[in-house]
């Protein structure tokens, strides 16, 4: 089957060459000149491990080309999957606008009947609306169908997330459509979940609010746990086991970041906002997310005597997370931003992220002298075993917040760090 992939950036790049794995011929097209040229040359203009592999493979055996010609590239292929971007709105709600270009643009030019997907995170009731975008830029009636297959896959693990995904959704109307669908996922192995547009669309909403909603849980069942002297991460392990809890999205940190958890939690409380049913349970997530850097950085400063200013800080990581190059939303971000409101001095870390303040730099140990304190923020595997015997020499306190409860507390303490965890009691 021919597959046409609108937008390529991490979610359509990875979508098209997970297809290329299971045999399909794929194009990317994206109207951004430099994305192409870097794509058409074999390389990634993201990080995303294991990607560039699949991308080298799949150039080299002319299973994916990319291109900038709409025209064409709507033309030639029978199934068409958008994957641009839905940044946030000024009022929480998701921006459509990428996606009203592609529904237009796939109007005008469509030769034969298509199946348009939309696999990036859409509102509840946007199948429709591509709809109807279609058939007003449609010259001829042309018969089509729209489809909604989110997509589940995380940065850092995408590749490995798009090829053993736990399911399938496919929000379809017309049977045709289904039966396309599922065959173009026939080679995979897992549960198919069939429903109309609107549910699936919802779906993907669920299930990452839901998943923030474990995180906010943990994070601020940490803080009675501080309270109390309690380690909340045996508490996650004890619920967690429970197989109807179970034990992913329970690990206590900085909160949830990235560009998917803020921006759809928001847009689900707006959409419930205009629907006249709030979920204040969402709202709450929100609030306790938002909270967590702010009494992370409290803790700082209780520790340091009260008082942050021209006190060095080491931040060991800015990404939202480890093994991504990305640092929208990220909880790093707002503590350091915390931190330089208190008059902090910064001194930042990252494997991959390339800051544009004064603040980074280039080693750990570079990053940890004179400090008075080092935070780890990001769960990188760099900072999991590290020789804090010497960085210890370099400092000037010996103060280590381990706000992703990684490192070993006992070794850390024995060599005389005054250790403090996410309630990593
Ligand atoms: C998330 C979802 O996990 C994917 O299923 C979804 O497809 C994607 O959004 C999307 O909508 O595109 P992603 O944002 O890449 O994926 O990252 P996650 O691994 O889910 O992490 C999100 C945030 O939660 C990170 O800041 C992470 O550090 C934090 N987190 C995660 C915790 O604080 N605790 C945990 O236990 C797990």
């Amino acid at each position: 089957m021919k597959i046409l992939i609108v937008g390529t950036g991490y979610v359509g790049t990875t979508t098209g060459l997970i297809f290329c794995e299971m045999g399909h011929r794929v194009t990317g097209l994206d109207l951004d000149e430099c994305k192409i040229q870097a794509l058409q040359a074999g390389k990634l203009h993201f990080y995303e491990p294991g990607l560039g592999d699949l991308l080298t493979k799949h150039a080299a055996a002319q299973n994916i080309y990319f291109t900038k010609r709409t025209k064409e590239a709507v033309e030639e292929n029978d199934v068409i999957f958008i994957c641009v971007g839905t940044p946030q709105n000024s009022d929480g709600g998701a921006d459509l606008s990428y996606v009203k270009n592609v529904a237009e643009a796939i109007g005008k030019y469509m030769n034969n009947y298509k199946i348009i997907v939309t696999k990036s995170t859409v509102p509840v009731g946007t199948a429709e609306l591509v709809t109807n975008w279609i058939k007003k830029s449609q010259e001829d009636l042309i018969p089509f169908d729209v489809v909604s297959n989110p997509e589940f896959l995380r940065e850092g693990s995408a590749v490995q997330d798009a090829l053993n995904p736990d399911r399938i959704v496919i929000g379809a109307t017309s049977e045709k459509a289904r039966s396309i669908m599922k065959e173009l996922y026939k080679d995979f192995h897992c549960p198919i979940v069939e429903t109309n547009p609107k549910a699936s669309e919802m779906i993907k909403y669920a299930a990452n609010s839901f998943l923030a909603m474990k995180i906010s849980f943990i994070n601020e069942l940490a803080r009675l746990c501080d309270e109390l002297n309690i380690n909340v991460n045996d508490v996650s392990r004890g619920i967690g086991l429970d197989q109807r809890i179970g034990p992913l999205f329970l690990r206590a940190g900085m909160g949830y970041g990235g560009s998917c958890f803020p921006k759809d939690v928001n847009a689900l409380i707006q959409t419930a906002k205009e629907n006249g049913q709030p979920l204040s349970i969402l709202e709450s997530v929100v609030k306790v997310n938002a909270e967590q850097p702010l009494y992370l950085m409290e803790k700082i400063k209780d520790a340091l005597g009260g008082n942050l200013k021209n006190k060095t800080i080491g931040v060991f990581g800015v990404a939202f997370k480890a093994n991504t190059d990305d640092t929208r939303e990220s909880a790093s971000l707002k503590l350091i931003e915390h931190l330089l409101a208190e008059e902090a001095e910064i001194r930042a870390h990252d494997p991959i992220v390339k800051m544009e303040k004064e603040h980074q730099f280039r080693t750990i140990e570079e990053t940890v002298t004179g400090a008075d304190a080092v935070v780890i923020c990001t769960d990188w595997d760099e900072y999991k075993n590290l020789d804090w015997a010497s960085l210890k020499s370099l400092m000037k306190q010996t103060y280590l917040f381990d706000f992703c409860n990684m490192v070993d507390k006992e070794k850390v303490k024995s060599i005389g760090f005054q250790y403090m965890g996410v309630a990593n009691h």
